[in-house]
């Protein structure tokens, strides 16, 4: 394969301004683009949202496109402001205050973007849950964030175990009623609700998103962002994903996940573009439909995505025009360089990677449009962000050497707490590092170039998994004693999860029984945390001090040397 380097569109006019930014670049810039610069007044929702509905230029233009196969709406910047100003009086008036945490659990929808502004306008915290999570992975998180308030769907109201929850107070109902307990209608508290709400000045540094997140050990963690990370956002949206007035911009992310909400929502509103949402299933006729019909400039996908299209075949693509396209991006996963060839062919354009976490809030290496691509690295840090490859003491390691990826702290997005737990949050870092738990490194020419977790953290299809809620949930099911879950490489997914269990007195290895084990999973949990593979064994490799040792469990599926068992009990 042609591994030579992809140069840069030609005449991109970002590139002078690019190395001029580049070198001793310095956050405070940035700040001059936001209105409180000089009024003194935050609010995310506000810059997102209000300053471009207050603008006689920009306050008709569409902000949401939303189409779906069903539905198609679109709302513009005035029309969003009014929207969320109305949901934002309806929290105040079900006593909604600045801090308390507001959950979405729903799909997405023009209803889902109205409420998450509107908590952000009372200065309330969002939580937005991913739609396909079952009833315990919906209970884990509202119980860890002690929510006040969860909107939801009647549809999705039986996965929420409301007497199990003592500080949900209020259930607000979107697209239909349920009868019984006190549900607050969306559609009727919306009509009566005035277009006007004062909206609440917040501090920089106060709460405005968890997102919830695995690692490899505990339940998942709250990753905590505050109104601050706007800075980033709308520099980013700037640099890499290079968004000028009049694009149509396309995040396929659901806002459950924080791609969803950093680049579906803030990068791009705060940039003044039209912003596309598109939600339901993935299918390569469906989403090369939603770029040609809607004339989509900028796009933002997942090498899982690429890799279906890629599957799919270069005919299907050749049966749309998607000549609209102007800048692709990836991240969740490597980006394999199979696939930029491929987009090459496909859409004559480059796929741009770039790197980053739900902790960091919002992208940190990348691709930039101006930067010639080495397929298989993630690109470069962006201005004002210091990344390095470290040893475990914290102490820099030269070009071509693996280690820790590990960024300096300081960048305006990073997380600012995992809800409730200082001890987790500290635990991140060496000193002045951030420490990613990616394994890189870096060549010659500053380039970074992923290589591994270095935990056991899964990452299926773009999504992170943490093992150890897969096997807590996998020893609720009767038949199964132990559980350690690993990733296993899988061409198309990146991994899969596979589990080893170990079974309980009177119960034989089944299909069946496999099968309602995975189900299990499936419908406790949600589809994307199911074993793909599931392998009965006698015993599951520990530690003394009882860990389960996931390390060897991968090591003996993949057939490689198990390295250091001295800690393997007897
Ligand atoms: C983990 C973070 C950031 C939005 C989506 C994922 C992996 C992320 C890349 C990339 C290789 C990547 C890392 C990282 N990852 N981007 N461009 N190349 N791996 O956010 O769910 O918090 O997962 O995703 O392992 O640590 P997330």
């Amino acid at each position: 394969m042609n591994m030579n380097p992809i140069p840069a569109r030609e005449g991109n006019h970002n590139l002078q301004d690019y190395e001029k930014t580049y070198n001793g670049f310095n956050w405070n810039e940035m700040k001059k683009q936001f209105s409180w610069n000089s009024t003194g007044k935050v609010n995310m929702a506000y810059e997102a949202i209000d300053r471009h509905a207050e603008n006689p230029d920009t306050k008709d233009k569409v902000a949401l496109l939303y189409s779906a196969p069903d539905k198609e709406e679109t709302l513009t910047f005035n029309e969003l402001s009014k929207k969320s100003n109305q949901f934002a009086n309806v929290l105040k008036k079900h006593q909604i205050e600045k801090g308390d945490r507001v959950f979405l659990f729903m799909p997405r929808s023009p209803e889902f973007y109205m409420s998450f502004l509107g908590i952000l306008k009372v200065g309330a915290i969002a939580g937005p849950l991913f739609e396909a999570f079952m009833e315990q992975a919906v209970h884990d998180r509202l119980e860890d964030s002690e929510a006040k308030m969860l909107i939801t769907t009647p549809e999705l109201l039986e996965r929420v175990p409301q007497d199990k929850l003592p500080y949900l107070k209020q259930i607000v109902l979107v697209g239909g009623m349920k009868e019984g307990k006190q549900y607050i209608s969306f559609d009727q508290e919306m009509k009566k609700a005035s277009e006007n709400f004062d909206i609440e000045w917040v501090d920089l540094e106060d709460g405005m998103l968890i997102h919830y997140t695995s690692g490899s050990t505990g339940k998942p963690k709250g990753v905590y962002h505050v109104h601050n990370a706007m800075i980033q956002h709308l520099a980013t949206g700037q640099w890499v994903l290079d968004l000028k007035e009049d694009d149509v911009y396309w995040c396929t992310a659901d806002p459950g996940w924080v791609t969803g909400t950093s680049y579906g929502i803030f990068a791009p509103w705060l940039n003044g573009v039209t912003n596309v949402i598109r939600g339901g299933r993935f299918s390569p006729e469906d989403w090369y439909g939603t770029i040609e019909k809607h004339k989509v400039t900028v796009w933002y996908s997942a090498p899982t995505a690429f890799r279906k299209f890629l599957s799919a075949g270069s005919e299907v693509a050749s049966k749309f025009d998607l000549s609209s396209l102007r800048h692709i991006l990836s991240v969740g996963e490597p980006l394999n360089p199979e696939v930029i060839h491929w987009g090459i062919e496909a859409f004559n354009k480059r796929i741009h990677d770039n790197w980053w976490m739900t902790e960091t809030g919002g992208q940190l290496i990348s691709n930039y449009p101006s930067l010639d691509i080495k397929p298989g690295s993630m690109g470069k840090p962006i201005p004002g962000v210091e990344a390095a490859i470290i040893d475990n003491e914290g102490n820099k390691l030269p070009p071509n050497q693996m280690g820790n990826l590990a960024i300096k702290k300081g960048w305006p997005s990073m997380m600012r707490q995992i809800w409730k737990r200082p001890e987790k949050y500290e635990s991140y870092f060496i000193g002045d590092w951030y420490v990613s738990g990616d394994s890189a490194y870096m060549d010659e020419d500053g380039y970074f170039w992923f290589q591994g977790r270095l935990d056991d953290v899964i990452n299926t299809s773009g999504e992170r998994v943490g093992p150890f809620e897969v096997e807590s949930k996998l020893i609720e099911h009767p038949a199964v004693a132990e559980a350690g879950v690993i990733g296993k490489p899988d061409p198309e997914r990146g991994e899969i999860i596979k589990a080893f269990v170990t079974l309980r007195e009177g119960h034989q290895e089944s299909d069946d029984l496999l099968e309602d084990i995975r189900l299990f999973v499936k419908n406790g949990l949600s589809a994307h945390a199911a074993p793909r593979e599931i392998e009965i064994r006698e015993t599951i490799p520990k530690t003394r001090s009882g860990k389960i040792m996931r390390r060897l469990l991968k090591s003996w599926e993949l057939g490689l040397p198990t390295g250091d068992t001295s800690t393997l009990e007897e």
